[in-house]
């Protein structure tokens, strides 16, 4: 079969690129999350196809609470929904639904080196925080890369931490390709990362030196998408800035401040640079961003408190199909290339 790689499918007249990302269930979706990636999931339905991905089973990789994860899945789904994710023009379903996941998995990790897996620095960061490290925190990049393969992923959308994983799966789709096709026919598509110019990297308002992770960690350094008005402007005040005084973005001196400037600039379409142009103080820029923040969150706390379960239930059950059915071509062809007895 052969592969389109004007728009990177297998066949078929030319069709608008695909967009493939995840997030994995882990509890409320955080202002990191949204700005970082799901604000271009949201705003990229416009000009790709895109694919959105549950990732419950790479949530497995650490010890979870029996149940956990189910709930956390619909309440993921509908965070989704809730910011703009509009099932008639994309896919949204969860990772277990689709088997093929786990299939392909292996056949990457059958071309994926130790030696690559063990230089990830996610690996180095959460290996080091849990007491118990499974073989599957170690060979997530690989499952990772299954996922974007296995729909001919022309780009993905993702915050700064995660631009390893794609750079890697990258290296392994060609690898694979040297391995399994041929210059003509490639198997799969090489798929590039798509990282936004501000709020690819969001900080802890509290440690402006880690990045926003789950609110567990952080309660109060970290926005969570249903966060109140109240909790959001204390959030934003008590934010840890500096003693200089002075609103400048420099991200190595002045973290604090420039991650305010960041969150600003993300949420308003501007440039942290230049916005720092407008402060004397940092009151003012921590007020102005804390409303441009609410300004974002007022319309998907809205939409999100009108969506029940049974809808969402439907709206996963109806994307897992077309899912499959996008991943069942592609590994047909990945099938026929590595070639083992049929
Ligand atoms: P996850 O669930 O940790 O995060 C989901 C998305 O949010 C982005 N993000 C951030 N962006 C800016 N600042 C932050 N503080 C911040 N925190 C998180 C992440 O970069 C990500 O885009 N391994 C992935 C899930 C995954 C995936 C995939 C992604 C599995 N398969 C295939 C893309 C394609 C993860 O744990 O993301």
């Amino acid at each position: 079969m052969a592969t389109n790689h004007a728009n990177g499918r297998a066949g078929g007249a030319a069709e608008r690129p695909r967009a493939f990302s995840g997030i994995q269930p882990t509890g409320t979706i955080h202002l990191g999350n949204y700005l970082g990636a799901l604000m271009n999931w949201s705003a990229m339905q416009d000009t790709t196809d895109g694919i959105y991905c549950i990732v419950d089973l790479h949530a497995l990789s650490v010890p979870r609470e029996q149940g956990e994860i189910r709930l956390a899945t619909i309440e993921a789904a509908k965070d989704l929904l809730a910011i703009g994710i509009d099932p008639e023009r994309s896919i949204l379903f969860v990772q277990s639904h689709v088997r093929e996941h786990t299939e392909l998995a292996w056949l990457i990790q059958c071309v994926t080196g130790f030696g690559e897996l063990r230089r990830m620095t996610q690996f180095k960061d959460k290996s080091e925080s849990n007491d118990f490290v499974s073989s599957a925190l170690f060979t997530y990049p690989a499952l990772q890369a299954a996922d974007i393969l296995l729909y001919d992923t022309d780009v993905v959308p993702v915050g700064d931490d995660q631009r390893q994983h794609v750079e890697l799966t990258r290296d392994v789709a060609i690898r694979f390709n040297n391995r399994y096709g041929n210059d003509d026919e490639p198997v799969l598509v090489v798929p590039e990362h798509r990282i936004p110019p501000a709020g690819a990297r969001v900080m802890d308002l509290q440690n402006p030196e880690a990045k926003m992770s789950k609110s567990l960690d952080s309660p109060a350094g970290t926005v969570n998408l249903l966060d109140t008005e109240g909790e959001i402007a204390k959030k934003f005040k008590r934010a840890v800035t500096d003693s200089d005084g002075e609103v400048r973005f420099d991200p190595e001196t002045k973290p604090g401040v420039s991650n305010l400037l960041t969150i600003l600039a993300s949420a308003t379409g501007g440039e942290p640079e230049q916005l720092a142009a407008d402060y004397t103080q940092y009151g003012p820029l921590k007020a102005d961003a804390a409303e441009a923040v609410l300004e974002l969150l007022r319309p998907v706390q809205k939409r999100r408190s009108e969506l029940d379960d049974d809808q969402v239930k439907a709206i996963l059950a109806d994307g897992a199909d077309r899912a499959r059915a996008v991943a069942a071509g592609v590994m047909d062809r990945v099938r026929d290339a590595v070639d083992l007895l049929r």
